[in-house]
């Protein structure tokens, strides 16, 4: 579905990504993970196709990625972000948008906006402003108007890292539905290891910009690895 090979990225003369090798199979939910600046929203923004690397490859179903990337691949694609970005608008409006760009009629935007509303346990909220949303909510609006959209990939950029404990395990236990019944392709990243292990099947951990570690949730914390990264690990099973 989508590989990147040999991806190195240079901003202002700092390597910030290199040696990056990465691949993602149709269905496969895969984890990005490592502490904070190690360059994990960095790979994603690449992989999204949002920054251009300054060498190596990206293939979107089998096509070499150009440089400027086609409007037809950009829609098959959806983002969240940490902080949800929905416009001023009534939530169902929000989560409309994407089904009216791509010419959906009106039928099937309602019916498709209410359904993933509902996926996301929020159509009580469909005529309110996105603006009187609390974290959680926005959040929840975020990833219903991503999912609307049917992406052949999904990326998620620390969906959950600006809610509160409960609200974030609330919502981490319906993504992890949402996934079940969908199949969807997926990168997900998080510096919490538990979201990895609730969420993925395959996780990457970075440091510095480069890989370092990959495997299952459990393979990661079962098999040995360097020093730091056993340390960054360790926060998570102690
Ligand atoms: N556009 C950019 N220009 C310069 N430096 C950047 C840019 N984007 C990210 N960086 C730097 O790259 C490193 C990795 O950042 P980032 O990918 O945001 O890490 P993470 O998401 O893992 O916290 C950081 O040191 C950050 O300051
Ligand atoms: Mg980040």
């Amino acid at each position: 579905m989508l590989e990147a090979r040999e991806i190195r990225w240079k901003q202002d003369n700092k390597v910030i990504l290199q040696d990056i090798n990465f691949h993602l199979s149709p269905g496969e939910c895969v984890g990005l993970i490592g502490p904070n600046g190690s360059g994990k929203s960095s790979l994603l923004k690449i992989l999204a196709f949002l920054e251009t690397p300054t060498s190596g490859q990206l293939y979107f179903q089998g096509q070499l990625i150009p440089k400027s990337i086609p409007l037809s691949i950009r829609r098959k694609i959806a983002i969240v972000f940490q902080e949800s970005l929905l416009l001023n608008t009534r939530v169902f409006d929000n989560v409309a948008m994407g089904l009216k760009i791509r010419g959906l009629s009106k039928g099937e935007i309602r019916q498709k906006v209410d359904y993933w509303l509902e996926q996301f346990g929020v159509i009580h909220l469909s005529k309110q402003a996105s603006r009187s949303l609390s974290g959680g909510e926005a959040q929840r609006v975020s990833l219903a108007r991503a999912f609307a959209i049917e992406p052949d990939v999904l990326f998620l950029d620390e969906p959950f890292s600006a809610l509160d404990a409960p609200t974030k395990e609330g919502l981490r236990i319906d993504l992890a539905k949402v996934f079940k019944s969908t199949q969807t392709t997926t990168v997900l990243v998080s510096h919490d290891f538990k979201d990895i292990a609730h969420l993925t099947n395959r996780a990457l951990i970075l440091l510095n910009g480069q890989v370092v570690a990959e495997g299952s949730p459990a393979e990661l914390l079962r098999n040995p690895h360097k020093e730091e990264v056993n340390r960054f690990l360790g926060y998570f099973t102690t």
